[in-house]
């Protein structure tokens, strides 16, 4: 079974969530009902969304599907997005705003998951549920649930594609890799960096994989605020630290797109052979630079999915119901295990984007 630090606490959380006298599953697979005392609350009630800044494009279809999609499903939407550069202060701003107008669920997507804890205890003070979107939001009991592809799974789908692209362009190792995580204040980048190095660690353990600047600790594989040029200018560093000799880089872990294509654009810039990358968000450049070689794999997390179930859970809570959760036991944000609804990841290399986008209307005419 998988074990994450994050994800440890089986038996806390099945005893807390019993203790809330709610139904409760060990097994991760199975569908149960959340905690939930909501009496229900009119159907053209408010509810706010507060998203963190646009730092990939998942966040800019997100912002458009919600505020189409909780229309149609005859709610007022209020759907924020925090600045670029006060992020924070914004979101607890647009958080706190949406109490007072009186939302009924509040959906966030953290830009700092330790930093709502006094906003969200407002909402929940008044009477609002909420829901942390995509990025867990921590130190608090006042988050009723969490929703989002199953983030530790992602991690390790990017190690294993690492292995696997470095494997197919040189059979035997040892592989020289770099590893990058995403920003501290995002929770989901430790769970990322766990699950990637659940699948990579026994073979650097092993001496197959070779870290060349030894940078191993997550603290400085970090990329602050998910921002390219950090990305880049991070990569920059280690090319001429580590890599202006005779080494050679076989493979880069990028916990994401944007920060793959950063990567990518420096190596290129040093005139460096491309390594193998990994992804995550199938954004446009990304998919493109995969049908052309360059970018090894992305991750498919459709959002419009994880929007479409979010509304689901708005929506039975609006009738008084419990919403659907499948997880009871990963996510123990410090102060409880908030129970979850994980949707399944997909990884994506060239061989099979046709057929993992083939629904997409957006990438499928970029895998043909
Ligand atoms: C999301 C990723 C995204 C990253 C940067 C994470 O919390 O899960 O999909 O790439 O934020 O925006």
């Amino acid at each position: 079974m998988r074990r994450g630090i994050i994800r440890g606490i089986a038996a806390v959380g099945a005893v807390a969530l019993l203790g809330l006298g709610t139904a409760c599953s060990n097994h991760r697979e199975g569908s149960t009902s959340g905690s939930g005392d909501a009496k229900g609350f009119a159907k053209n009630s408010l509810v706010g969304v507060a998203l963190p800044a646009k730092t990939s494009e998942n966040w800019v279809l997100a912002g458009d599907l919600f505020t189409n999609g909780l229309k149609s499903a005859g709610f007022k939407a209020d759907v924020q997005y925090a600045g670029a550069s006060t992020t924070v202060a914004d979101q607890q701003a647009q958080i706190s705003s949406m109490v007072t107008k009186g939302a009924k669920v509040i959906v966030i997507g953290a830009t700092d998951a330790s930093q709502l804890a006094t906003q969200v205890a407002a909402a929940k003070q008044a009477g609002a549920k909420v829901i942390a979107y995509d990025r867990l939001i921590t130190n608090t009991k006042d988050v009723d649930y969490y929703i989002a592809f199953d983030n530790y799974k992602v991690g390790q789908l990017q190690g294993q594609a690492l292995i696997n692209g470095m494997k197919a362009k040189k059979p035997k190792g040892p592989w020289t890799i770099e590893l990058f995580s995403g920003s501290p204040d995002d929770n989901n980048s430790k769970v990322f960096f766990d699950g990637a190095m659940s699948v990579l660690k026994p073979l650097i353990d092993k001496g197959d994989i070779v870290v060349g600047s030894g940078q191993t600790a997550i603290k400085q594989t970090a990329i602050q605020g998910w921002k390219a040029e950090n990305a880049q200018s991070r990569m920059d560093s280690l090319l001429t630290s580590t890599y202006n000799g005779k080494k050679k880089l076989d493979g880069v872990l990028s916990p994401n797109d944007t920060l793959a294509r950063a990567i990518i654009t420096s190596v290129k810039g040093a005139g460096k052979p491309v390594p193998v990358v990994t992804g995550q968000d199938s954004e446009v450049e990304s998919v493109k630079s995969i049908m052309a070689g360059e970018q090894y794999s992305t991750i498919n997390k459709d959002t419009r999915k994880l929007v479409a179930e979010t509304i689901k859970m708005v929506q039975s809570l609006q009738k008084g119901d419990k919403p659907q959760i499948n997880d009871t036991k990963s996510y123990d944000n410090g102060s409880k295990i908030v129970p979850s609804y994980l949707l399944p990841p997909v990884i994506v290399t060239k061989e099979n984007a046709a057929e993992a986008y083939a629904n997409d209307p957006q990438l499928a005419p970029l895998t043909k």
